[in-house]
């Protein structure tokens, strides 16, 4: 059996490491043991070490030692650091893009300029800054704080601060702008909008692209919206692929901005293959461009690749020998669901302290639902534990309908997920912002 590599240690690597195991014998490399990484490992004769995913002299002896024949990344920060690269270097059959292709997602204003240039109806008024003279120019031509500050570089989900929710008054902003811009020489500011966010991703082999089903995320913190960005607390899809607020040509103008970005990136060399992520406003004045990134999203990874109907690996297969159509990679038609829990400092502190929990696993996968460890080490039997101050694990169900598949997923975590532990109650509603 083909050995594939996957780097990367998320609720995300944990459900590719379930498709990657399904046709593949898979190897890993991962900071700690994450129980679902471990179990996918050994189901399918592969082998794991611990280490740290960045050391490129690490990644290249375990894919000597190892033969390994097939590498798949979808972190943003291990793409950014051309961890790809290196496996191509090595002459790897690779599901991801190098460092260069992944700058759509690592450069903020990189993926502005491509989408000014490809549909500069979708961009919202926006100014890339670089000096603090020019920051204190744009803050004061708002009345308000109705602007959003967006980092250049990588944030984990963390980084964009919208005014009103995450902070108010232009003061506030431009201390936030300020600091933005002291570290990486560059922030933007950018109008806010009123409308409602979605994802949607496509698989592509560098030339083709095949759309995913859409996906809703729950990146704040609390219920109702509320309090700081996350990298996502659940995620849901719908069975006809669209969300209630959309039509298919809210979904045709994201894919053609979708493939011709693939057509940009790529138009000197093959660069970019594996997944991109566009997120969008629907907008009373249409669909807006938020930002592109290189890889699957996380939770959205879990909805997406539990509807997949042909086996990721084949998938692969055709990225590899850009194959890649509709025709070859199908998605069930199904409702899926998501809630990731998380210890209660998640976002609200940088306390790395370790969380303890106990965690009825063969409890909750009686009932149904599935269950993706993330930033979580076993201790031994249902006690577990929290490594850094991440999200712990997902729980994941699918059903005829979003209400079946929202009641599978809290009734098995109910009694069985540890009290001291926090996740949202109410994914599955729809905001609007
Ligand atoms: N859930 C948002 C992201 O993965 O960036």
């Amino acid at each position: 059996m083909k050995k594939c590599l996957l780097l990367g240690n998320g609720g995300r690597e944990a459900v590719l490491a379930e498709q990657i195991s399904k046709g593949y014998s898979l190897y890993a490399i991962m900071p700690y043991a994450n129980p679902s990484i471990v179990e996918y490992v050994e189901q399918s004769n592969g082998k794991y070490i611990i280490g740290d995913t960045f050391d490129k002299e690490l990644v290249k002896e375990f894919i000597e030692q190892e033969e390994i024949e097939a590498c798949v990344v979808s972190q943003d920060n291990l793409l950014q650091e051309g961890l790809i690269d290196l496996a191509r270097e090595l002459g790897l059959q690779t599901f991801g893009p190098t460092s260069k292709g992944a700058k759509i997602e690592w450069s903020k204003t990189y993926a502005l300029e491509i989408v000014k240039e490809l549909a500069p109806e979708m961009i919202i008024k926006n100014e890339a800054i670089t000096t603090k003279e020019k920051l204190e120019e744009i803050i004061s031509q708002y009345e308000d704080d109705s602007f959003v500050v967006k980092p250049e570089g990588l944030t984990g989900g963390k980084g964009v601060k919208v005014g009103g929710i995450h902070f108010h008054g232009k003061d506030e902003g431009y201390d936030y702008a300020k600091t933005c811009l002291e570290e990486s020489g560059k922030v933007i500011i950018q109008d806010k909008v009123e409308g409602r966010e979605f994802t949607v991703m496509a698989l592509t082999d560098g030339e083709n692209i095949v759309v995913t089903p859409t996906t809703f995320d729950y990146p704040y913190r609390f219920d109702e919206d509320k309090g700081p960005g996350t990298g996502g607390m659940g995620c849901l899809s719908f069975e006809n692929g669209l969300l209630p607020f959309l039509d298919q040509k809210d979904i045709d103008l994201c894919s053609k901005l979708i493939q011709d970005t693939i057509k940009y990136v790529n138009k000197d060399s093959l660069e970019f293959t594996g997944v991109i992520y566009g997120g969008f406003f629907k907008c009373k004045d249409g669909i807006k461009f938020i930002e592109f990134n290189a890889r699957f999203g996380d939770p959205e990874a879990i909805n997406v690749l539990n509807c997949l109907e042909t086996p990721f690996t084949e998938i692969f297969e055709h990225i590899s020998n850009k194959t890649l159509s509709p025709e070859n990679c199908k998605f069930k038609k199904n409702y899926t669901f998501t809630v990731y829990v998380v210890s209660p400092n998640y976002a609200l502190s940088a306390s790395k302290e370790p969380c303890e929990f106990i965690l009825n696993k063969e409890a909750i996968l009686q009932k149904d639902a599935k269950i993706y460890f993330a930033s979580t080490k076993q201790i031994e039997g249902n006690h577990y534990t929290s490594v850094g101050n991440s999200r712990l694990f997902a729980i994941h169900t699918n059903g005829a309908t979003l209400e079946e598949a929202k009641q599978k997923a809290y009734n098995a975590m109910e009694n069985n997920v540890d009290e001291v532990l926090n996740y949202r109650k109410d994914i599955g509603e729809i905001y609007e912002h």
